[in-house]
């Protein structure tokens, strides 16, 4: 590995000139992640094999599952695929249809079910799920479902199922609608498993905090192709098979199972590397986004990286930024390396740990500067989700302290601050009418949920702060 650079990925070249004398220069306290060589996997077979495998292996039985969708919420609703084959057609994009050896039906959530988005009402796999609602405990809603005698293998992967949730489900309720309970579900599932041999322990290795409250974002997966590292804190490094298994690993109880997942994940990596960012529907002002250039390669470029028209040759550093400089919410970042720091070894001692590289403080506690790439779709902000609008990322002061979207629409979209159309509060969940819904607002005064930080945009004027804003609908 290159501990001084980018590596040798195509899309990290040199550096282009900042075109501009920053003084403060906060890069400069960055950390570049090397990047390594991609896996050669084959990106049609990989999206394929996300939308049959059973690499969810628990589920709702065929017969059971149109009793349980309204039960379930957002969990299990979501638009199907008419293109999908057999009975997939008929299935949210979140769910596989499975055939159980004795021929029983079961149907399991995939990695669409957090992967996948409407924005301005059209499905984009691979887009985070910005509406989803994991503010009710899973297990809680999964027991109003009527259950049936376990007489097939899909009604012993309901069993299964309701099993785990009755573990993953009450320690992992979010607050607010919207953010996403992925990284706590991964803590979860980890401290219930021996590492060696994977098997299920009904009682956790460690326990977790009860205040355990770590809001996360799903990113657009068209990062992949510039990323040398996964997850907001950076933690994944190298090959990412193993932290994408581990993710998915609700049911996976043997390392025979895990190793056959790891296989055709070589294609799965492929497929999330092909995937290009949307472009921005509506035409643009070409001279101030021209000015909005020149202020970002000073501003921005030296952690976010920078970009061409035709996105050939562009340059991302995949810079780890230290919390203390981000100053963006320190939860996610800490937590793996203080609370929860058994993390690290546990991992490294699994089967996942042969496969990925896991490193939570290497060289410190930080956030990576994401790419940017098609930004104005990935609404709401930071790895929290704690800033509606682009605007409000430029510009730290006038972010609200609560707020509320004003609806799940994704036709709905501010076009002008580029982001979610929102509702400024004067008070916070606590604070909430005994009619209003609390899960709705977004409290950015509660654990995980800080909106500060990240204040590089403050130093610029209005102008060019729009003339920023203007630029990243082109890139
Ligand atoms: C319960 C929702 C959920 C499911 C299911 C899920 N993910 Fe994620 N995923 C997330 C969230 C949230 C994050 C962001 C975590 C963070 O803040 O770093 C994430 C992060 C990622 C990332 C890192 C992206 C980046 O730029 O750092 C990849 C890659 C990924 N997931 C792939 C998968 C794959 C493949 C599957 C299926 C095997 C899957 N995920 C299933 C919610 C989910
Ligand atoms: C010192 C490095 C650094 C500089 C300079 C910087 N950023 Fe960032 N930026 C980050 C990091 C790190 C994050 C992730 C923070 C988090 O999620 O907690 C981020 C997040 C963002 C996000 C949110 C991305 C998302 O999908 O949630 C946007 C948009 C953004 N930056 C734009 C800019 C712009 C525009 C500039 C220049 C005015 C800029 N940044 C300057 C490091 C930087």
């Amino acid at each position: 590995m290159d501990p001084t650079g980018a590596g040798d990925s195509e899309s990290s070249g040199d550096p282009p000139p900042l075109g501009c004398v920053n003084p403060e220069a906060p890069w400069l306290q960055g950390y570049p992640i090397p990047r390594e060589e991609s896996l050669p996997g084959d990106p049609v077979i990989g999206l394929e094999a996300l939308l049959t495998e059973d690499y969810v292996s628990c589920g709702i039985p065929w017969e059971l599952f149109p009793i349980a969708q309204p039960l379930l919420g957002t969990y299990a609703d979501g638009p199907s695929l008419a293109w999908r084959e057999g009975k997939n057609a008929q299935v949210p994009v979140g769910w596989n249809v499975l055939e159980m050896k004795d021929g029983s039906e079961l149907v399991a959530p995939n990695c669409f079910n957090c992967h996948s988005a409407e924005f301005n009402g059209e499905l984009i796999l691979g887009l985070g799920r910005h509406d989803a609602d994991f503010t009710s405990d899973l297990f809680a809603l999964m027991q109003l479902v009527p259950s049936l005698p376990a007489l097939n293998d899909a009604g012993k992967a309901f069993n299964k199922f309701i099993q785990r949730f009755a573990v993953v489900g009450p320690a992992s309720i979010m607050l607010t609608a919207g953010t996403n309970p992925a990284i706590e579900f991964a803590f979860i599932l980890l401290s219930h498993r021996d590492p060696v041999t994977l098997e299920w322990l009904d009682e956790p290795i460690q326990e977790l905090p009860e205040d355990m409250m770590i809001p996360a974002d799903p990113p657009p997966w068209w990062h992949a192709r510039k990323k040398a590292s996964q997850f907001a804190n950076g933690m994944s490094r190298g090959d990412h098979r193993g932290t994408m298994i581990l993710a998915s690993s609700l049911c996976t109880d043997t390392v025979a199972e895990a190793a056959v997942i790891l296989d055709y994940f070589i294609d799965v990596v492929a497929y999330l590397e092909s995937i290009e960012p949307p472009q921005y529907p509506y035409p643009v002002d070409e001279e101030l986004a021209a000015a909005g250039a020149e202020v970002f390669q000073c501003h921005c470029a030296g952690c976010h990286g920078s970009y061409t028209a035709d996105g050939e040759n562009e340059y991302y550093p995949n810079m780890l930024i230290p919390v203390d400089v981000i100053g963006t919410d320190p939860v996610f970042a800490n937590y793996g390396a203080n609370e929860f720091n058994y993390l690290e070894d546990w991992f490294e001692s699994s089967f996942f740990g042969t496969v990925t590289e896991l490193g939570v403080t290497e060289p410190f506690h930080g956030y990576v500067a994401p790419p940017l790439d098609s930004v104005w779709a990935s609404a709401p902000y930071f790895h929290n989700a704690s800033v509606p609008t682009l605007e409000l990322v430029l510009d730290s002061g006038a972010r609200p302290t609560y707020w509320k979207r004003v609806d799940f629409d994704s036709t709905n979209y501010d076009w002008s601050a580029l982001g979610w159309p929102f509702e400024e509060l004067d008070h916070g969940q606590d604070q909430a009418g005994p009619f209003e819904q609390r899960n709705l607002i977004y409290d950015t005064t509660k654990p995980g949920h800080s909106n500060g930080g990240h204040e590089f945009g403050d130093a610029l004027t209005q102008q060019e702060r729009a003339a920023v804003l203007e630029y990243l609908k082109t890139i």
